[in-house]
């Protein structure tokens, strides 16, 4: 039997540099790696012209609502933006409407996603209660989010230091992670209308103690999502240091935009806040440095008009996240090598996605061709999710996502969604049931 795709034309990144050589990929997996001489037979030949060949993409922060905000993204224009900004997994958060806090809204979500999905998707959960843990880990929950500030709607209040402990104690013994949105509600400004800085620094850096405290007593695994202070990293570096099992990811906006680039009113509002230079500087830093472990979109769209009426915080990422970041590696600022490792490889081993983030025989044929050489400009426009807005709309960028194959099946190529609703796989989770 032939194989099913033979890509041709490529430099493949092997986890250190780009390689001459080629793959198939046959009933979902990459088959043979070869030189293209030595590649076998198969159905249909790909040329990638030379084209650099990366593992797909991994985006461990992504909002793709459906259910009953479905106006604002659904399955399919989420996983739509996801394979045109050349990711092939995303991780889905849990603050849907209803929220993902039972085991049977998992299962429910699951079935809806199944039908539309264009890419990967991985499902977290919020639990409604400790007890939930369990069931939520065998129905497949990726890994668990809790949102200090303001907890899901029939959610135990995990402000409260005990409940999160207890809450951390049960997800350690499932062997599974906890994602946290670290802000402390007690520090946010009262004020009718306090600006952007309503939610101060120390909101942050308070909720990053809490964690950390808790989390070495328990000695649960903790992420810290969307990390915007220096303070906040230096605490994160420092319990890793110690030996508490903690990562943090930043967003592109917390990377690349200050508080000069926003207002509440703006389009650019989220949550945490945009803040000072110096935060946008050391966050930035970290990121390159490695103290920042992953880059997540924090892909979180509303419709324009919630934007400009309700001050409502978030906007799309999935189709910046990648261009920003392969046009720093082309001013020379960031090495692919630790692009890669923040967008794939730490993403892989973080939440425990079997068998991807490499191109290597036996593992899923998830892969992202981009011209490195590319100059675009983002065109917000023209993005494939349902939020059409962007702060760094106009931007110019050096890096282009050309083609996104998922399973070994084309989903994105050449600025068109080709794939089929469906062809992305619902990832099953790893936790192991108590
Ligand atoms: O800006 C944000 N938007 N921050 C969050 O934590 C939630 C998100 C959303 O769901 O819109
Ligand atoms: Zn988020």
């Amino acid at each position: 039997m032939k194989d099913d795709i033979r890509i041709v034309n490529a430099r493949i990144w092997d986890g250190f540099s780009l390689k001459n050589l080629g793959f198939t990929v046959t009933g979902g997996r990459f088959s043979r790696i070869a030189a293209d001489s030595h590649l076998p037979e198969a159905e249909r030949t790909f040329d990638a012209m030379g084209m650099a060949i990366f593992p797909g993409f991994i985006d461990s922060h992504v909002h793709l609502r459906d259910f009953s905000t479905s106006y604002k993204e659904d399955f399919l224009s989420g996983t739509g933006a996801a394979v045109a900004g050349g990711f092939t997994t995303v991780l889905d958060m849990p603050n849907t409407s209803p929220p993902v806090t039972t085991a049977p809204v998992l299962v429910e979500r699951k079935a809806k996603a199944r039908e539309k999905i264009l890419s990967n998707v991985g499902f977290y959960s919020s639990p409604a209660t400790i007890d939930d843990v369990g069931a939520l880990s065998g129905a497949g929950s990726i890994a668990f989010k809790v949102y200090l500030a303001n907890r899901l709607e029939g959610t135990l209040d995990y402000s409260d230091t005990m409940q999160l402990m207890k809450l951390m104690s049960k997800i350690k013994s499932n062997k599974g992670l906890l994602v946290i949105h670290a802000e402390d509600a007690t520090f946010f400004s009262k004020k009718e209308n306090a600006g952007i800085d309503y939610r101060p620094v120390k909101a942050e850096t308070v909720a990053i103690d809490k964690v950390i405290e808790a989390a070495s007593r328990t000695r649960c695994s903790v992420h810290i999502a969307h990390i915007s202070t220096e303070q906040g990293l230096k605490k994160v570096t420092r319990a890793k240091r110690d030996g508490t099992d903690i990562s943090c990811e930043s967003s592109p906006h917390h990377s690349f935009l200050d508080q000069e680039n926003t207002s509440r009113t703006s389009l650019t509002y989220c949550v945490p806040p945009l803040r000072s230079k110096s935060d946008r500087e050391a966050i930035l830093k970290g990121v390159v440095n490695g103290a920042v472990e992953m880059i997540a979109s924090d892909h979180a769209p509303h419709s324009l008009q919630e934007k400009q009426n309700e001050m409502v915080p978030g906007f799309p990422g999935l189709e910046v996240t990648l261009p920003l970041m392969l046009d720093m590696v082309s001013r020379g600022k960031l090495t692919l090598k630790r692009l890669c490792e923040l967008m794939i490889s730490y993403p892989c081993a973080r939440f425990n996605l079997k068998d991807r983030g490499e191109i290597r025989e036996g593992y899923w044929g998830d892969f992202t061709i981009i011209n490195l050489k590319k100059k675009n400009r983002i065109r917000a426009d023209k993005f494939h999710s349902k939020a059409k807005y962007s702060p760094f709309d106009g931007r110019d960028v050096v890096g282009s996502v050309y083609a996104t194959f998922v399973k070994g099946r084309t989903a994105f190529l050449e600025n068109r969604l080709v794939g089929t609703p469906g062809m992305g796989e619902v990832l099953e989770g790893n936790a192991i049931p108590s």
